[in-house]
């Protein structure tokens, strides 16, 4: 019998973060222990609030906690003009019963990770890093005591918010230096990666015909979710599920391990993560992913959603 992985899920839903944590509550390979919600996409009030109705949706009972509502030193930003003024366009979602978990989303994880063995515990970060720095500042031991970090964000190329800058990156760069120098085991899943997953119309179709009232949600978010066209392909990219389905599938995708560094000063290139991915000189502190078999991830998906009565 294998282990399940024990989970913290630090997110912004956001619609590509709705599917992503449906994803981890499909699975029975996670231990979900509890969902972190941080500002991103939306404020925070609407990202933990979300979260909340998405966890109701799968019929599940994971904790929420809230945490940090602005970025550690840049103004804030969001991405409603993709994700919608309620931060999950295309969803039609109740208001949820159960109320936030007492107490901030930054304590949460500092003592649920040191309160388990070393390595015991994976922090997936699917949001700007803000709260995950804000625990690195405070504890710095979390670093070496979690098994690693898996985050969505940043580019090995072209941004998505500006030229030079993926959002979760943008939205926080400073919190992000702080993570990336840390020394805590980071797998990165950038844009060239999930861009690749497209939630094109077919298989958007695929997870309606499921039939189910979270596969009807799905559905609904990825039509109104905005589309991008790579190697001929159009649809939604599927950002976040890209992170959990590495904790999942990791033979479906294959990357190189690189020095990261981001860049913090202001200007046209905030946000950037300069990635030594050419030539290697420096020690490694990221496994920065780029290929992945999409077509295999998309059917497992679909067949995951299945679970969902
Ligand atoms: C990332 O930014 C957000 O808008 C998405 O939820 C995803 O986490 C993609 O750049
Ligand atoms: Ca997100």
């Amino acid at each position: 019998m294998t282990t399940k992985r024990k989970v913290i899920l630090d997110c912004d839903p956001g619609q590509d973060d709705a599917v992503a944590i449906l994803l981890a509550l499909a699975s029975t390979e996670i231990e979900l222990l509890a969902i972190t919600a941080v500002a991103g996409n939306i404020g925070i009030g609407k990202t933990s609030l979300n979260a909340r109705a998405v966890v109701e949706l799968a019929g599940a009972e994971t904790p929420v906690y809230a945490g940090c509502p602005r970025p550690l030193v840049r103004d804030p930003v969001d991405a409603a003009h993709i994700h919608g003024d309620s931060g999950i366009d295309g969803a039609t979602l109740k208001p949820p019963v159960r109320p936030l978990a007492a107490g901030h989303a930054v304590d949460f994880i500092r003592d649920t990770v040191r309160a388990q063995p070393d390595g015991e515990i994976t922090l997936v970060a699917i949001g700007p890093l803000t709260n995950l720095a804000a625990v690195l500042i405070q504890a710095p031991d979390v670093a070496r005591r979690v098994r690693e970090i898996v985050l969505m964000g940043g580019a090995i190329g072209l941004g998505n918010t500006t030229p030079a800058a993926e959002f979760n990156i943008y939205a926080d760069p400073h919190a992000a230096h702080v993570v990336f120098t840390s020394g805590a085991r980071i797998v990165m899943t950038p844009l060239e990666l999930t861009h690749q997953v497209l939630a094109t119309q077919d298989r958007i179709q695929a997870i309606r015909a499921l039939g189910s009232e979270p596969a009807r949600q799905i559905a609904g978010i990825l039509d109104a979710y905005p589309k991008t066209t790579h190697f001929g392909a159009t649809g939604g990219p599927l950002h976040d599920p890209c992170a959990v389905a590495w904790l999942l599938w990791p033979e479906l995708m294959g990357g190189k391990e690189c020095r990261v560094e981001i860049e913090m000063s202001s200007g046209p290139s905030l946000g950037r993560t300069v990635i030594e991915w050419r030539r290697q000189k420096r020690e490694a502190n990221a496994l920065v992913l780029e290929q992945v078999d999409h077509a295999t991830l998309f059917q497992r998906l679909i067949e995951r959603f299945a679970i969902f009565r």
